[in-house]
C-alpha cells in the first residue's frame, strides 16, 4: 500500500449528516464532543428537498461553517445523495448522530439499521448533547421565527443575523 493510502486509511473520519435547517447550539455541542474523539468530522449538510427546509442548503451550510469555525478539524458539505454514497465518496464508514430523548430512538435505529443493511462496514455512533440542549431542536428554532420568538439561547450567537436575514 502506497503511503498516502496508509495514511488516508489510518484517518478517523466521521460523517455528520443532518438537515440543520438551522444548526442550533445542540448540534455544535454534538460536533464539539465528536471533534475530540475522532481526527476529522464532517457535517453533511443534505439538501433533503422532501422535508421543504425553511433555509436554502447553501445558507444552512455558511451557519454550519460559522457555527464551528472555531474547531479545527470540522468541514462542512452539502449532499444530495444517500449517505452510504457519501460515505464511500468521503472514504469514512462512521455516522455520528445526536440522541436527545427516547422519542429520538425509533427514528435513529430505523435509519442506522437501514445504513448498516445498505453498507456492512457503516457504523453509527450516538452521542449526547449537554443536557442544556437537550430540548433544543431545529423544528423549535423554526416554530418560534414567525412570531418573533426568542432564539438567542438555542442557536449560535454568530448566526442569528442569517436567521433573521434568511428566514422565510
Ligand atoms: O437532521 P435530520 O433531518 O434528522 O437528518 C436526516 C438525514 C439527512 C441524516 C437523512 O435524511 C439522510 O441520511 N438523508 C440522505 C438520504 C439517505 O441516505 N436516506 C436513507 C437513510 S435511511
Amino acid at each position: 500500500m502506497e503511503l498516502r493510502e496508509k495514511i488516508k486509511s489510518t484517518i478517523k473520519r466521521a460523517i455528520y449528516p443532518g438537515t440543520f435547517d438551522p444548526v442550533t447550539n445542540g448540534h455544535v455541542d454534538i460536533i464539539q464532543r465528536a471533534s475530540e474523539i475522532f481526527d476529522e468530522i464532517v457535517v453533511a449538510v443534505a439538501e433533503n428537498q422532501a422535508k421543504k427546509p425553511m433555509f436554502e442548503v447553501e445558507n444552512r451550510v455558511i451557519m454550519a461553517e460559522k457555527a464551528t469555525r472555531s474547531i479545527s478539524n470540522v468541514k462542512v458539505i452539502s449532499f444530495n445523495s444517500l449517505l452510504v454514497n457519501l460515505s464511500d465518496e468521503l472514504d469514512a464508514n462512521i455516522i455520528i448522530r445526536g440522541i436527545r430523548a427516547v422519542s429520538d430512538f425509533e427514528y435513529e435505529f430505523q435509519m442506522g439499521y437501514a445504513n448498516a443493511s445498505l453498507k456492512k462496514e457503516l457504523e453509527t455512533i450516538f452521542l449526547m448533547p449537554s443536557l442544556e440542549y437537550a430540548f433544543i431542536s431545529s423544528s423549535i428554532v423554526r416554530s418560534l421565527l414567525p412570531f418573533d420568538g426568542k432564539i438567542e439561547h438555542l442557536v449560535p450567537h454568530c448566526i442569528l443575523s442569517d436567521i433573521i436575514k434568511d428566514k422565510s
